[in-house]
């Protein structure tokens, strides 16, 4: 059975039994406190903890997912992927334990031929929670079991959370039994690599505190008993395609082996060979999919698990003995096996595969410069006689160059060393330490969303701001610190809920509406708009007169000002993203943005820097689509529909079933978008672009000012000219060249001046050499210079005296003062080195006594210092130093 079957069977089983198919949401999660999606149950917590009403009693997905707790498990066990798909059904307060263990046990006894997966009762074992009786019966009761089959364990195993806050629960596992060839009898408590944990139901009824492992406090109940189950597609499949494991499955199996046709390996034949082949199938998936939901490599959250992924894939590619780039085959061969079940790679496949192939040459080339790093420190290792390279140059190797710790173990022993990797996890737990306290900062966050879920069941609020700047509402709530309040009094910050609102809640990159909130005897100041949860506005506001209360009518007041500029940014943003495809092609996607009042910023996928050519075409272009004066036209519609029109989707942006497409231009710049807009693109005014700059390796940046920002922005670059103009007394259009001509003379008579200096200095060497005094057989030049340029002029007298010297033995030790500074230079020639004069003793000397420090070699050293008065003193200090 292909691996998409399997899926659509799940989606036809539930569907049939009344269910509601949601496709599978973004591998990046909204949840604030996770990272990634990590189970079909992700995209319901809100429903979950009744936070938000559920829009249908019951649900099922089969939800992208990704894991990357248990990496060093990948390509060593059967069953641990980084990326897995979840099958799941869901219940909010409708079905319970019975309904959710007879769907279960009928879909996967129910003979293949009649839409079932046609699993033989024989293999099936079942778990329930400890003292979950009531479980117990039902599972003897539906499927017949006999009481050793159905086995009770504890809460390591079955009692489920996301390991987070939120919605937790007991729950049943089912198992499939892959025979004695795999491991010993007695059920999945035994032995749970025989025993393969196939689905997992999860009676999601109690609300979890903060803690760790099994340690944590039961809240209390949830508004309703739900039902949230996890069955593992990857598992099933691998079963159902009688192959040994995950790797093996059609979605996987063709990466492995094009990973063993390029690495001459075979598999099957050396477990390290095959663990690391499974490893590259498995890595190489996970980083297609989540290149494919929008995410970039990077050095922090989900861009640094992407890029960890891709690394670990060089690393057992080399392991294998690839040296060169093969991203690019191995990308394709994954999306080729992807595709069927995630169409959008295709669509997307130019900018995954440019991202991964540069992603892949840039750290071919950290290799490269982290060699050198790693082979200095081996070089110093090996000089202190020590046999172990640092902690700390392997946790600068893996925090700047990106090298996985058994890289540079692997490096190390090449060169005879072993690692301190003692002192390297250390420095590694200290900086996880420091994310950590960011976490639970985040955590916090979650706990105090329960204010909101009240006014959320009201229903959603109400955005009126389209059509009008003022709307007349009444007071839903006011929430002080974090409590809902009946009043709120002059001076008191507070959170106001409306049931409908002017005021633009921060969203899609638009900066929140400035405005105010006005009733019989009060009048509040908006500071912020924004949305805590799915569908709710809160408006942040500082009571600026009277008192108001619950209850009270109100008055919703746009800043007109505020709104216009914010309308022409956010149209003006959409234009500049509309040049840039229109220039630069598909692959220039956007990735951020953020816009306000007269100020535009726009991300987007780009590996290299606008050339100023560029920049200035897309500039021309935004400002011609102004000039075109273009309706924008702005439509509700399906969100199939909406792609079906072209319509651009924003990544990790959560899409509801009606989308609100915005048109500028018709198609040629047609988004997704749920902001506010001017009517004309002419009402835009004015683009400036004024910066270009990276953000990462795949990702620049664009500002512009927009509409009258723009126009004070040139008015100021003019006044810069017409002073330049003026002071220089040439015309506008000659100032390039005026200035360019200015700097020549000025950098030729700067080296005229270098010059006269270096003929003045090199005049001195005679009456140097003359004044020179005599200790044993050993000429000693010693004088102070004073004011001198740079310290490479007083060090090139220093060697030329020494030259004019010839065969005679001579030290030359001179001063002088560069940038207030003293500073001396000693030289020793070959004979007066024979007579034991060391250039480096003796510049040491000199500058300990001027305060400051200094060395080098026998026959050329330098010494620093602070104190310019100490200069005298510290030549008489290498006199006697050598006469002593
Ligand atoms: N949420 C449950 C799991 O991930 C079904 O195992």
């Amino acid at each position: 059975m292909q691996t998409v079957d399997i899926h659509r069977r799940w989606l036809d089983f539930f569907a049939d039994r009344g269910h509601t198919v949601v496709p599978s949401a973004s591998l990046i999660s909204d949840d604030p406190t996770l990272m990634f999606t990590i189970a079909g149950m992700v995209p319901f917590i809100p429903y979950l903890t009744g936070l938000v009403p559920a829009p249908y009693p019951r649900a099922v997905s089969v939800q992208k997912c990704l894991r990357t707790n248990d990496i060093e498990e990948v390509g060593v066990t059967a069953r641990h992927g980084t990326f897995f798909q979840m099958c799941g059904n869901f219940s909010f307060g409708d079905y319970f334990k019975k309904e959710a263990i007879a769907y279960a046990w009928e879909l996967l006894t129910t003979p293949e031929a009649q839409g079932g997966y046609g699993f033989e009762e024989r293999d099936l074992w079942v778990t329930v929670y400890k003292d979950d009786d009531e479980s117990f019966g039902y599972w003897k009761e539906i499927s017949g079991l006999p009481d050793h089959r159905i086995q009770r364990m504890g809460m390591d195993s079955n009692y489920w959370s996301t390991g987070l806050p939120g919605p937790a629960g007991p729950c049943s596992e089912v198992f499939y039994d892959r025979g004695p060839a795999y491991g010993a009898e007695g059920g999945p408590a035994a032995d749970e690599d025989r025993y393969v944990e196939i689905w997992n139901l999860v009676f999601t009824e109690y609300l979890r505190g903060e803690g760790v492992g099994n340690d944590f406090e039961i809240l209390g109940d949830l508004p309703s008993k739900n039902i949230d189950t996890g069955m593992g597609l990857e598992r099933v499949a691998f079963i159902k395609q009688g192959v040994e494991n995950l790797y093996e499955i059609d979605q996987v199996r063709p990466v492995l082996d094009l990973a063993a046709e390029l690495t001459g390996k075979r598999y099957g034949a050396v477990h390290e060979d095959d663990v690391r082949l499974r490893v590259i199938a498995d890595h190489v998936r996970s980083s297609l999919m989540i290149l494919g939901d929008g995410v970039t490599p990077s050095n922090e959250g989900r861009g640094y698990v992407l890029r960890r992924l891709m690394r670990r894939t060089v690393r057992a590619l080399r392991l294998l003995g690839v040296q060169e780039a093969v991203f690019s085959p191995l990308f394709e061969a994954s999306k080729a096996a992807m595709s069927a079940g995630y169409p959008e790679l295709e669509r997307d496949w130019s900018r995954i595969r440019q991202s991964a192939v540069a992603e892949e040459d840039a750290f071919l080339r950290t290799l490269a410069s982290g060699t050198t790093i790693l082979d200095l420190a081996v070089e110093s290792t090996r000089k202190s006689q020590s046999a172990e390279l640092g902690g700390d140059t392997a946790f600068l190797l893996h925090d700047t160059y990106g090298f996985p710790i058994d890289i540079t173990m692997e490096m190390a022993s090449e060169a005879g060393l072993t690692v301190d990797v003692d002192a390297f996890k250390k420095l590694m737990t200290e900086q996880r330490d420091r994310a950590k306290t960011d976490a639970r900062s985040k955590k916090q966050i979650l706990a105090d969303m329960s204010v909101y879920s009240a006014f959320r069941a009201h229903g959603e609020t109400h955005f009126t701001g389209y059509d009008e700047l003022e709307t007349d509402t009444s007071i839903l709530g006011l929430i002080v610190d974090g409590h809902s309040v009946d009043r709120a009094r002059q001076g008191d910050t507070a959170e106001v809920i409306l049931p409908e609102t002017t005021l633009y809640a921060e969203a899609g990159g638009q900066e929140a509406d400035a405005g105010t909130i006005v009733g019989d005897g009060y009048e509040l100041t908006v500071t912020d708009v924004q949305r805590p949860v799915a569908g709710l506005t809160s408006h942040r506001v500082i009571v600026t007169r009277g008192e108001v209360a619950v209850g009270q009518s109100a008055r919703t007041v746009v800043d007109a000002q505020w709104r216009h500029g914010a309308r022409q940014a956010h149209s003006g943003t959409h234009l500049v993203h509309a040049a840039l495809r229109e220039i630069l092609g598909e692959n220039a996607h956007q990735s951020g943005s953020y816009n306000k009042a007269g100020y535009l910023r726009l991300d987007f996928t780009w590996g290299q820097a606008l050339s100023p050519a560029t920049r200035s075409e897309v500039e021309e272009v935004a400002n011609n689509a102004i000039r075109a004066d273009y309706e924008v036209i702005t439509r509700e519609m399906a969100l199939s529909d909406a792609r079906e029109l072209g319509a651009m989707a924003l990544f990790g942006e959560k899409y509801g079933e009606t989308v609100r497409v915005v048109d500028i231009g018709g198609p040629w710049s047609r988004e997704l978008c749920a902001g506010t807009h001017v009517a004309h693109s002419s009402q835009i005014g004015l683009i400036n672009l004024i910066g270009e700059a990276s953000v990462g390796s795949s990702n620049r940046r664009i500002e512009s000012l927009v509409g009258h920002d723009a126009f004070k922005e040139f008015a100021a670059e003019r006044a810069i000219v017409n002073t330049l103009t003026s002071s220089l007394k040439t015309p506008r259009e000659q100032l390039p060249d005026r200035i360019s001509e200015l700097m020549a003379n000025l950098k030729a008579a700067n080296k005229r001046i270098a010059d006269f200096e270096a003929k003045a200095l090199a005049g001195r060497i005679p009456t140097l050499l003359a004044e020179a005094g005599r200790v044993g057989d050993v000429l000693l030049v010693t004088d102070s210079l004073g004011d001198l340029g740079s310290v490479d002029e007083l060090r090139h007298l220093v060697t030329q005296v020494r030259a004019q010297a010839g065969e005679t033995a001579t030290t030359v030790a001179l001063a002088g003062v560069v940038s207030h500074k003293p500073v001396i230079i000693v030289a020793t020639n070959a004979a007066a080195r024979e007579a034991g004069h060391k250039a480096g003793v003796l510049a040491r000397i000199a500058a300990q006594l001027m305060g400051g420090g200094g060395g080098g070699k026998d026959d050329l050293a330098q010494g620093g210092g602070a104190d310019v008065s100490m200069i005298p003193a510290a030549l008489d200090a290498i006199v006697s130093e050598i006469r002593g």
